[in-house]
């Protein structure tokens, strides 16, 4: 072979040129028609075009402009032609079984099934994995269906139900409500979702409080609702028993600033201003009852300008599905807001399956060869579609574990009765984006519940200042007694009435009167960690003081009484008193005092309590409850304790009196005041009888209760100081006796010892006069104080305050009259 010979020449037209034509033709052939050699596989659909969901209606224009696509692009499965071979399901399971049969036994061989309507998808995916065959639905939302136990090879690229509860979720904390309601109408759907609700919201700490639920009529359900005090309600039912819902609502007034309706968002945009003959409400009063609620939505069209996968612009691809459908009404034909998640679909399957085309190679498996006993390329398309991840014009698409679409959903408000996008969140990341143009009727989101406020009670200021007041000049009163005595306690008249015990008298009611100063603090003085140390200063002080001013009398009416009221005692023994046996007495009523507190405090310390009231209601429509608390001293025990010490002091004070009525005609020198002392033992006595129970009753009103303490110590110690000392001081003043006694003693017993007993008669006259005078004084001052106890009395509780008068004076009379006294 020489090239340029003819033989040259002829083997090269011969030989070369067929072969180039061929190749060039079959070149340009397979390029002109790109199926050629293309080997197919088939995609069993249903689309429902009729029945309850008519989604195939836009659904299946929308799968083919997907098909189209991914048939042309030649980095998507090039050696493999994707066909859909489709029947019209009507939406109903039992149609559904025949297609599916049909599906089955008729070649060729399906690769996925892609179903719509959730009730043909449970059966379609419940018996596909008898055949190893994959289940792709793109029209289904029932909760039931993510349940990898049942549906195994089933995937969604529509959100289920659920997917609205994370948003619900992620609102309920943003507006920090913890108590939620919830109506439904009694349908599978709404079950599942509020039972995933639930799960979701117990995880997040929120409570669903109420769950109501109705069939048909939702009257009785609101009614419970309304009468559960429900704030925050999440309603799930369909757009006709909305309206009938919502007319209920504007009857039992379950709406406005106190209340946030949460509903689904796929109603129609004017779903509350349809007519509809089954319910009795306006337009007005509907636009009334839904303003402001919230909607939750799952976005099916991305809203964002992106191209996916596709290369195609959310937008981009409405407008060729609009030029698809020819005019069609979008409004009216089933399924077109579906239609994305259709596309995306068809979308998601050719990558997965272009996807396994590698794997599959390398096990030395060729996607052409799945038949449905196959389960290693079902296993292989299985995972591609589980790891899926591209952005489609529904929004990114991806798969949970139970192979249900993951998507954003749309938050929208209804303002004034139109509908607001107030925000999106993605459950996927848990981004919640915000336009913060949210609106509410009241300041702000209400409350989901009525706000309780706490409220503690104080005593009243006014009453603790003037109460203050009187205790503080009884203090002085008090101290002007006390260095009255000891100044002149060289005075013989002084001597005589025992001045250590009169001293211990003014003492101690000193002290009771400083116990008015710590009962009247509370909690707007004293932080609550120092309370407890003033309820020890209020007991230590009471009881003490008590304990020193009354036993000091106490002890002088018992001494007086077993010395001298014994008839057959003799004449010696009679005058016969040790000064050591009366501070005996005293010491020990003291100690027995002191032992019993300290054992009470020991055993079962004072500490704080809070008392409850009943809640109130404050003026005006604010949606909170007061209520009101008031601090307490007490200590476990408390009623054993004080029964006990009452108990022993009521003794003491009836013996008291007891003793100051047998020993009222004696008179002895040695105590020359124990009438004056009878005289205070009854004030105080009485006094105390009726304070202590009345202090005990009214303990839960603190100013009736202070008020009642605080003025009896006051006027007790008053008119005790009053009857022991100013006799004293009016008696040493009048006669000149001022500290200067002895001296004048021995001068009158030297000079005149005949005027002796004249003198004395008189001076008895005059001081009988004095002492009449006085008791005239006390006994109006008494009357004054059991007037204002028992007026106070009375007013509250009813109790007979006549009684009360009656019985003072009856003693009172008795006791006038044992003395001779008009
Ligand atoms: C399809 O698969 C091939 C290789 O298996 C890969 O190179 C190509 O990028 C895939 N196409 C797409 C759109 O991912
Ligand atoms: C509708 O309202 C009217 C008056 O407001 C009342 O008389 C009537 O019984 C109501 N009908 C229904 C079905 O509730
Ligand atoms: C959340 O979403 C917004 C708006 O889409 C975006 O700007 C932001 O980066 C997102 N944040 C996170 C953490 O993903």
């Amino acid at each position: 072979y020489q090239p340029g010979t003819d033989y040259a020449k002829r083997v090269t037209a011969r030989g070369y040129l067929p072969t180039l034509m061929f190749a060039s033709l079959t070149l340009l052939f397979s390029w002109s028609c790109p199926a050629l050699g293309k080997k197919k596989l088939y995609i069993g659909a249903l689309f429902p075009m009729s029945g309850g969901w008519p989604g195939g209606q836009a659904c299946l224009p929308s799968a083919q402009m997907a098909l189209d696509l991914v048939n042309k692009r030649t980095d998507i499965l090039p050696e493999y032609e994707l066909e859909l071979i489709h029947y019209d399901s009507m939406c109903d399971p039992g149609e559904a079984t025949k297609l599916l049969y049909d599906l089955l036994y008729t070649e060729p061989i399906k690769m996925v099934l892609m179903p719509g309507c959730s009730s043909v998808s449970t059966l379609v995916a419940e018996a596909a994995r008898m055949w190893n065959l994959i289940v792709l639905s793109y029209g289904s939302s029932s909760p039931a269906l993510s349940n990898r136990q049942r549906f195994p090879t089933f995937f969604r690229t529509h959100p289920s139900a659920t997917l609205h509860n994370p948003t619900r979720v992620q609102l309920f904390q943003k507006w920090k409500w913890t108590k939620i309601a919830t109506i439904q109408q009694t349908t599978e759907v709404f079950t599942s979702t509020l039972d995933d609700l639930e799960a979701r919201t117990k995880e997040a700490g929120i409570e669903i409080s109420v769950r109501q639920s109705f069939l048909t009529d939702p009257a009785p359900a609101v009614k419970n609702l309304k009468r559960q005090d429900a704030r925050i309600i999440v309603g799930l039912f369909y757009e006709t028993e909305a309206r009938k819902v919502f007319c209920e609502v504007y009857k039992e007034k379950l709406y406005g600033k106190k209340y946030v309706w949460f509903l689904i968002g796929w109603y129609a945009d004017n779903w509350f201003k349809i007519k509809d003959p089954s319910i009795n409400c306006t337009v007005e009063q509907m636009t009334e009852a839904v303003e402001g609620h919230v909607t939750t939505e799952i976005v099916m069209l991305n809203p964002e300008t992106v191209r996916g996968a596709s290369n195609l612009t959310s937008q981009e691809f409405l407008n060729q599905l609009m030029s698809k459908l020819g005019g069609k009404n979008p409004e009216e034909t089933g399924g077109f807001q579906e239609a994305p998640l259709a596309y995306d679909a068809v979308w998601a399957l050719a990558l997965a399956l272009n996807k396994t085309v590698g794997p599959l190679k390398a096990k030395g498996r060729r996607l052409e060869d799945f038949n449905y006993n196959n389960r290693d390329i079902t296993a292989e398309i299985y995972r591609a579609l589980n790891t899926s991840s591209f952005e489609g014009v529904s929004g990114h698409v991806v798969f949970d574990a139970q192979g249900s679409r993951m998507a954003w959903t749309l938050i929208e408000q209804l303002q004034g009765g139109s509908y607001k996008k107030i925000g999106y969140f993605d459950s996927t990341k848990g981004n919640l984006s915000w336009y913060g143009n949210d609106r509410w009727i009241g300041p702000g989101p209400p409350a989901d519940q009525t706000v309780v406020i706490e409220e503690f009670r104080f005593l009243s200021q006014k009453l603790f200042v003037s109460v203050s007041v009187f205790a503080g000049l009884g203090i002085l009163l008090g101290i002007v007694c006390l260095t009255f005595n000891i100044y002149n306690s060289n005075v013989r008249y002084i001597q005589n009435s025992q001045p250590y015990l009169n001293n211990m008298t003014a003492v101690g009611c000193m002290m009771a009167l400083a116990a008015v100063f710590p009962l009247g603090l509370d909690g707007h003085h004293v932080h609550r960690k120092q309370f407890p140390v003033v309820c020890q200063f209020r007991l230590w002080l009471l009881g003490l003081g008590f304990s020193l001013a009354y036993g000091s009398m106490f002890t002088k009416i018992w001494w007086v009484h077993t010395v001298f009221t014994k008839k057959d005692d003799k004449k010696e023994k009679r005058k016969h008193l040790e000064p050591w046996k009366l501070y005996a007495t005293v010491g020990v009523l003291l100690v027995i005092d002191v032992l019993s507190l300290m054992i009470w405090q020991i055993v079962d310390p004072l500490h704080i309590t809070v008392e409850k009231f009943v809640r109130e209601a404050p003026k005006g429509d604010l949606d909170v409850l007061i209520q009101p608390l008031l601090e307490h001293c007490s200590s476990d025990k408390m009623n054993t304790w004080l029964g006990v010490v009452y108990g022993y002091k009521g003794l003491l004070l009836l013996l008291g009196i007891f003793l100051a009525y047998e020993t009222k005609s004696i008179s002895t020198e040695k105590i020359n005041d124990h009438r004056a002392v009878g005289m205070a033992i009854y004030n105080v006595s009485v006094l105390c009888m009726i304070t202590a129970p009345v202090t005990m009753i009214l303990s839960s009103q603190q100013d009736a209760s202070f008020a009642f303490a605080s003025l009896a110590i006051v006027f007790s110690v008053y008119i005790t100081l009053v009857v022991l000392f100013v006799p004293k001081m009016r008696r040493l003043i009048t006669r000149g006796e001022w500290q200067s006694d002895t001296q004048e003693t021995v001068k009158t017993q030297g000079s005149s010892t005949n005027n002796n007993d004249e003198e004395k008669s008189r001076q008895l006259e005059r001081e009988n006069k004095e002492l009449q005078k006085i008791i005239q004084e006390v006994q109006d001052q008494l009357c004054y104080t059991v007037a204002i106890g028992s007026v106070m009395l009375y007013s509250r509780y009813r109790i007979s305050y006549v009684l009360h008068r009656y019985r003072i004076s009856y003693v009172y009379s008795r006791y006038r009259i044992s003395y001779g006294i008009q």
